[in-house]
């Protein structure tokens, strides 16, 4: 198993070009099932989560491809199986996005059940609602989801749930629709520009959707989709953490290939903290600190609200900044791991609920903390940029599948963020059981 090993207390300075986003890509490579003919995406990110949903598509019958340039081939060869396998699917929460498109496409799918998660509790309920306003018979069973439907028929769905709309579930139900007989009215539909993109990309197969990136989509079923070129947008989260690692470190930073449009809100608390920003130049901006930045009080929402995912990221900026900090989240009310791994780097955090009251500290220490999930990794990498010391980050394999190359990306921007194998190392850590730490037993995302 990789490590991280940081040291702390350089300042970043220089530019990066952000990489395409994980959350677009997976529903869109999962779309591409549904076409007859090759679809060729561009700007695709090479990371754990694509390869398992690679492997997750090859199973079902699709020719994947992808290049190191970014270019990635997805041709759907027979209709075999229609079973996402357990083994598959547990690795990557993502990976129910192929029920939609298998349904439409093939009449039927059995799809596992994603399982537990370690930011919260996260059913499915308002994906497969919607899949059976469509006129599928669904059925779960032996943990599986089994949808049957001759021809999907378009339908009223409202996908409002009791923490907001669904963004995969929007997928799913988007790419089924895309394919029913007649016209389908989504409302409270996530407004994430991940489903605007899938939305752009249905449309270029052939799809008639409009309305994407509001709460109300409307899709005009068609007979048959046809494979296309598409180009990835720029990860947004990716873009936000690396704003926030240079935030963090007092330094300064240029993205490229990046659209401000998406960081609206991050930007705007990054402002408010007192980081100055300049997004006047097209896909780029440019990120400048004078120490100290302020406290803030800020609660993740659905888009076009500060993201969920990254939450934990504003967390470890917080916990480094004078003076007391809220932090809420709505989306993933207990999505708060990092909350104890950033107090073993002294940070000072009360949780209460779906609450955090981060009290600034003049300094946070290196220490050994263990990654619990993708955005909390994250979290504990910016910490330890700015920490006094040597921080190890143990488990990055959750980094790992939502981050190209960050730690090369850091190291241009001149920090000191070292890879290291734990065995190969002789670090091996002793067995830690799982009364001692919230050990992640199922990935997620
Ligand atoms: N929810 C339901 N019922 C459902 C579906 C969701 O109650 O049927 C609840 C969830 O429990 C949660 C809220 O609705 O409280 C929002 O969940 P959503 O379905 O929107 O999340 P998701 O589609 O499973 C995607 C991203 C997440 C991101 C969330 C929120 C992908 C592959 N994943 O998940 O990304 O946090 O939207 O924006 O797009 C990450 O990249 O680290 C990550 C976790």
């Amino acid at each position: 198993m990789d490590m991280f090993v940081v040291q702390g207390g350089r300042p970043l300075a220089g530019t990066v070009r952000v990489s395409g986003s994980k959350n677009a890509t997976l529903p869109i490579m999962a779309a591409a099932l549904a076409a007859d003919g090759e679809t060729t995406l561009e700007n695709v990110p090479d990371l754990v989560d694509v390869r398992t949903l690679s492997k997750l598509l090859q199973s079902l019958g699709v020719a994947v491809q992808h290049d190191p340039s970014g270019r990635m081939t997805l041709r759907p060869e027979d209709d075999g199986s229609s079973t996402a396998d357990y083994h598959l699917v547990r690795q990557m929460r993502a990976s129910v996005c192929v029920l939609g498109p298998l349904l439409a496409r093939r009449g039927h799918a059995c799809v596992s059940l994603p399982g537990g998660c370690n930011i919260g509790h996260r059913p499915i309920d308002l994906h497969l609602k919607g899949l059976a306003a469509l006129g599928a018979e669904i059925e779960v069973r032996g943990g599986y989801v089994h949808a049957v439907a001759k021809r999907l028929r378009g339908a009223q769905i409202y996908l409002g749930g009791v923490n907001g709309s669904t963004v995969t579930g929007t997928c799913n139900v988007m790419s089924a629709a895309a394919l029913a007989e007649g016209t389908t009215v989504i409302t409270a539909a996530a407004c994430e520009p991940e489903v605007v993109a899938l939305a752009r990309f249905l449309n270029a197969m052939g799809a008639r959707i409009t309305g994407e990136g509001t709460p109300r989509i409307e899709i005009e079923g068609v007979q048959r989709i046809t494979g296309t070129k598409f180009q990835i947008i720029p990860d947004r989260v990716e873009a936000a953490t690396l704003l926030i690692a240079a935030a963090i470190t007092g330094g300064s930073l240029t993205l490229e290939q990046v659209w401000p449009d998406h960081l609206t809100a991050v930007i705007e608390v990054l402002k408010e903290m007192g980081c100055s920003i300049d997004s006047a130049a097209k896909e780029t901006l440019t990120l400048k600190v004078e120490r100290p930045l302020r406290p803030v009080d800020l609660t993740a929402l659905p888009y076009p609200g500060v993201p969920t995912d990254v939450q934990a990221q504003l967390m470890a900026l917080a916990c480094t900044l004078p003076g007391a900090s809220v932090i809420r989240d709505m989306v993933f009310p207990d999505r708060f791991m990092h909350v104890s791994e950033l107090c073993r780097m002294g940070a000072q955090i009360r949780q209460q609920g779906s609450m955090a009251i981060v009290n600034g500290v003049p300094q946070l220490t290196g220490a050994h903390v263990m990654a619990s999930d993708l955005r909390a990794s994250a979290a504990l990498v910016l910490a330890g940029l700015a920490a006094d010391g040597e921080t190890t980050i143990r488990r990055i394999y959750h980094l790992d599948r939502g981050y190209e190359q960050l730690e090369a990306k850091l190291e241009a921007l001149g920090a000191d963020v070292t890879r290291v194998n734990e065995r190969a190392a002789g670090l091996q850590l002793r067995h830690v059981d799982d009364s001692e730490v919230a050990e992640p037993k199922k990935k997620s995302a």
